[in-house]
């Protein structure tokens, strides 16, 4: 972590680089939630018993296994649908809101940023609040975990799955493609909480960078981001963005 004056200084800096900035966008990964009691994948808190997310979260797993992958994300669904927005998810959706961000880019699946009431949320690896049938096109959004076990397709009784992407598969096309224009019409790019490693979004501040927009990095540890960020915050999310917001509103006046 740094020094308060430390990081006031480079929150404020960050503020000038966006003030200047034409077309900013957010990517965000587990850490901006963590706050809010969502467990990340990676770092100590990530294991579930003793299964690393690469083992439980891939469609082989899910066919050796579903009953284990669902007790998985049965438990995250737990966690989600009773967390709150944090100070960093609501600081995003009012900077969307005063006009200075253009949409958010997120990895995350818990569905936060809109309960935080941002518009515009590209989401790269679906959403635990939806599951879909493994066989037919069947679609359920969902308030609560199933009740279930093992859930079925009441169409055509094949298992249904949580509606994210697995270690494997390919991201959504559409959100993908959304999320490369935006990449492509970005200046500044804001990314909050995530380790970078996981491909393809992982390669989304490179190609922003790439095109020279201007990179700033908000997480309580270096990534691989560091080294190509024009500016690296290490403070929690909350902490963080709720400061940047203010030195923007009063940049602005
Ligand atoms: P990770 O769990 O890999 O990384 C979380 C990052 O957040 C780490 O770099 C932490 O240092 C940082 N962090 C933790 N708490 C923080 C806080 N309070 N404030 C700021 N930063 C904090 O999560 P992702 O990068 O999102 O994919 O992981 C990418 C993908 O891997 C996920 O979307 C998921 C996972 O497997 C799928 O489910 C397909
Ligand atoms: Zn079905």
């Amino acid at each position: 972590m740094m020094s308060s004056t430390e990081s006031e200084h480079l929150i404020e800096k960050a503020a000038q680089i966006i003030r200047r900035s034409k077309f900013l966008i957010a990517l965000t990964g587990a850490g901006i939630s963590a706050e809010s009691g969502i467990p990340t994948y990676r770092g100590s808190e990530g294991l579930w018993r003793r299964y690393r997310p690469e083992e439980l979260a891939t469609p082989e797993a899910f066919q050796r296994n579903p009953a284990l992958v669902w007790e998985w994300y049965r438990w995250r669904m737990e966690i989600v649908f009773s967390a709150k927005p944090n100070p960093a998810h609501k600081a995003l959706a009012e900077l969307e809101n005063i006009g200075i961000l253009k949409c958010i880019i997120t990895q995350n699946v818990d569905g936060l940023h809109q309960e935080a009431g941002s518009k515009c949320v590209v989401e790269l690896h679906g959403s635990i609040r939806r599951i879909r049938c493994t066989n037919c096109n069947f679609k359920l959004h969902l308030s609560k975990p199933p009740e279930e076990t093992l859930p079925r397709c009441p169409h055509c009784g094949s298992i249904l799955r949580p509606d994210v992407v697995w270690f494997g598969e390919p991201l959504p096309k559409e959100e993908w493609e959304k999320a490369l224009k935006l990449v492509g019409q970005c200046d500044c790019m804001l990314i909050v909480g995530t380790s970078g490693v996981v491909m393809p979004a992982a390669l989304l501040p490179f190609l922003a960078k790439d095109r020279g927009a201007k990179i700033i990095e908000v997480n309580i540890e270096d990534t691989p981001i560091t080294r190509i960020a024009d500016i690296s915050i290490r403070l929690k999310a909350g902490e963080a963005l709720t400061k940047l917001v203010t030195f923007l509103k009063n940049l602005r006046d």
